[in-house]
């Protein structure tokens, strides 16, 4: 009983509504009425692509703007940014004449209620890459217009080899997940990012761009905040080279020179204990960073080793000096007109420990000065190489 009279009450609005556009009636409707009509389900299906005509394309046109950076997770290979997606398509079914309507030229409507695209995001890293909107601005001319905010995790590959100097390119690649290129054609119409907003503690958005070529794809470029990361390691760093070329200065009888050596070296490891905690996790390429810091390393080694070799040969040389003299005077009881030779000889010997030993430092400063000026050739390598994304491209 009561569905029936629902049924002719719908008859009746559709007759009174087809008899208003009909006559221009003065009579005006209201919102309600205007979405009544609009959505009737007798009218509009929700799953049908909005197009009178089927073969005709739903453009679909995406606008991206980036906020802010919220993490790079190297190991994770992620990117999370809080950003919007502003999206807008035409729906052929949703259009009406705003002076029958009060003059009314838009609604908000509930997008669970209309036909809408799935934008996805190829590579998103959430349970679903579809981006879900929650509401939709429709006009009379049929543009759909909807927006979403909020935080999105997509893939992205890291590549730490200028670390901390390091710029890294991240793509983001909308997709249909059911419809084909022909039925629904998704492209960014822009990509921007919000400059001096909020911003991340270590990185910089440098720019972003829609690819030239697909425009189905946006490049986000990162810079990384790397005045942390130097003052943290290469001061300590330089000192440390600074006290590693001193220490060839210390004259190997001071006895202290290992000891000194030694010290450098395990003050040096609870650097690297640090350091292990900053590194990016990712076995792809070796940071700029650790090299850096393993060339110092080597070098501190290359001075305990050249520290340890004239020690070795000082000791070496006093042993055989004191043999010498007990031949010296073994010799000097029974020969006593033979002293100038041994003599002679104890100078040479001296004069060859002193030669070994100081070509031996000199080697080991010159080698270890080579590896600093190479470690630091490999930071301003770092730094100069990478200026913006264009190298990773
Ligand atoms: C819209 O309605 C008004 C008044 O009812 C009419 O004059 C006008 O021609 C209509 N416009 C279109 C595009 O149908
Ligand atoms: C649909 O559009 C195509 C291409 O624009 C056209 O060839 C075809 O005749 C149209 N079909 C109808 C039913 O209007």
């Amino acid at each position: 009983m009561s569905f029936s009279i629902f049924r002719m009450y719908r008859h009746f609005f559709l007759i009174s509504l087809a008899l208003f556009k009909g006559f221009h009636s003065v009579l005006s409707l209201n919102e309600v009425d205007l979405k009544r009509s609009l959505l009737d389900p007798t009218v509009y299906d929700k799953t049908v692509r909005p197009r009178i005509n089927t073969t005709h394309t739903v453009k679909v046109e995406v606008g991206f703007t980036n906020v802010f950076v919220v993490d790079v997770d190297e190991k994770g290979s992620s990117l999370s940014q809080a950003c919007y997606l502003f999206v807008g398509w035409n729906d052929e079914f949703l259009t009406w004449n705003a002076s029958q309507y009060e003059g009314i030229d838009d609604f908000i409507i509930d997008i669970s209620s209309i036909w809408n695209p799935d934008v996805s995001l190829l590579g998103r890293m959430e349970i679903d890459q579809e981006v879900k909107f929650s509401r939709a601005r429709v006009q009379s001319n049929g543009t759909v217009n909807t927006t979403f905010v909020g935080q999105l995790i997509t893939h992205c590959n890291t590549d730490p080899s200028h670390f901390p100097f390091d710029y890294q390119l991240c793509n983001i690649r909308l997709d249909s997940q059911i419809y084909t290129k022909s039925e629904v054609d998704m492209e960014f119409t822009f990509a921007k990012m919000i400059p001096d907003y909020k911003s991340n503690p270590n990185w910089n958005t440098a720019y972003i761009t829609r690819n030239s070529i697909d425009k189905q794809e946006i490049n986000v470029c990162l810079q990384r905040k790397s005045l942390y990361l130097s003052a943290l390691y290469m001061v300590p760093t330089t000192m440390h080279a600074v006290l590693i070329l001193v220490s060839f200065l210390v004259p190997s009888e001071a006895g202290e020179k290992i000891s000194f050596g030694m010290s450098l070296f395990l003050s040096f490891m609870v650097l690297l204990l640090q350091l292990n905690g900053d590194l990016p996790e990712v076995s792809t390429s070796i940071p700029a960073l650790e090299i850096y810091v393993m060339l110092h390393l080597v070098s501190g080694v290359v001075s305990l080793v050249v520290s340890s070799f004239t020690a070795y040969i000082k000791q070496n040389s006093d042993q055989s000096e004191y043999r010498n003299d007990a031949k010296v005077k073994d010799v000097s009881s029974i020969v006593p007109n033979n002293k100038g030779k041994p003599n002679n000889k104890r100078r040479t010997n001296i004069c060859e420990r002193l030669r070994s030993e100081i070509f031996l430092n000199r080697l080991g400063f010159v080698s270890s000065f080579i590896l600093i000026l190479a470690a630091n050739c490999v930071m301003l390598n770092a730094k100069v190489v990478s200026t913006d994304c264009g190298h990773l491209l």
